[in-house]
């Protein structure tokens, strides 16, 4: 874990409530993996006095992106910092997607849920970079929930869209999607990586249980530091047949779906 306390941000975008960041922080992009985290000072007082956990959502020569939908204070803080400012933050943290099964297989289904769609941008190039099929599903609300979608598009991630009111893509959920394009393949994917608010991840959990999937999910708890030393980001993970709380921060954030314990986070 590296602290950088100044990151300068060298380009800033805004969709209503959601924002994208880029900061120079070249030691961190340099060991950065798609699904870890940063914990980023929002305020250089003490309201709020924690740090808020981000996803890394892309990472390149000296830079590091996050996509973020305000929700608070902190990440009000956050979305009216301006480009030239900088930002304090320690990263990259927790464990990220593992990746090996997932490109050699060549076939790899990314489903991301609103704001749970910031890691799966970085996953989805790297996998791409390596050779894998890769199949992104995205959901939101409405085709506000889904600003990022031109964005994959550009990088060739191609996604298929699905929202609760029809006004973009598929009219339903994703996980809805999900099925429908599960029912369409003769051959089912080779992995999944997922990432939205829990009953999506759940739900997505079950259909890829039942299909024998392998589905990796990433989790999100409120946390305290980032870096397992609080235990305030503890969630029922079974491993070896055996149910125990882990911290999602330092044991994740990401997970098999067969791992997690739905319901006692
Ligand atoms: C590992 C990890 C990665 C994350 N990555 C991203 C990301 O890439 N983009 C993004 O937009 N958000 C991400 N989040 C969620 C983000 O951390 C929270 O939205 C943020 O901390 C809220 O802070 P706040 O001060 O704005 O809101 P607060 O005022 O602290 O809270 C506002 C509301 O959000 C709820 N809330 C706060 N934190 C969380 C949380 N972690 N999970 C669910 N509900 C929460 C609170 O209960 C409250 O109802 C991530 C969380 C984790 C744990
Ligand atoms: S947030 Fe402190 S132990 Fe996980």
């Amino acid at each position: 874990m590296r602290h950088e306390p100044r990151a300068p941000i060298l380009q800033k975008s805004s969709w209503g409530d959601f924002h994208l960041l880029r900061i120079a922080a070249p030691e961190m992009a340099a060991e950065a993996g798609p699904g870890q985290f940063l914990m980023i000072r929002t305020s250089p007082g003490s309201d709020p006095l924690l740090r808020r956990p981000i996803s890394l959502h892309d990472a390149g020569d000296g830079w590091l992106e996050i996509f973020f939908r305000t929700a608070g204070r902190g990440t009000a803080q956050l979305a009216a910092k301006k480009k030239g400012e900088a930002l304090d933050v320690l990263g990259p943290l927790g464990q990220g997607f593992r990746l090996e099964g997932a490109w050699k297989a060549k076939a790899a289904w990314l489903v991301g849920g609103g704001r749970g769609i910031a890691p799966l941008f970085f996953l989805g190039r790297r996998l791409k970079a390596r050779g894998a099929r890769v199949k992104v599903l995205y959901g939101g609300k409405t085709s506000a929930e889904v600003p990022i979608a031109e964005k994959f598009e550009a990088a060739g991630l191609h996604p298929i869209v699905a929202t609760d009111d029809g006004s973009l893509g598929l009219k339903g959920f994703v996980t809805a999607l999900l099925e429908k394009e599960l029912a369409a393949v003769k051959t089912p994917p080779k992995a999944l990586f997922v990432c939205g608010p829990d009953p999506m991840m759940e739900k997505t959990a079950v259909l890829a249980l039942a299909r024998g999937i392998p589905a990796q999910l990433s989790l999100e708890a409120i946390m305290g530091c980032g870096f397992g030393a609080c235990w305030g980001c503890v969630h029922r993970i079974r491993r070896e047949g055996e149910g125990k709380w882990r911290k999602i921060c330092e044991d994740g954030p990401v997970f098999a779906a067969e791992e997690i314990v739905w319901g006692e986070g």
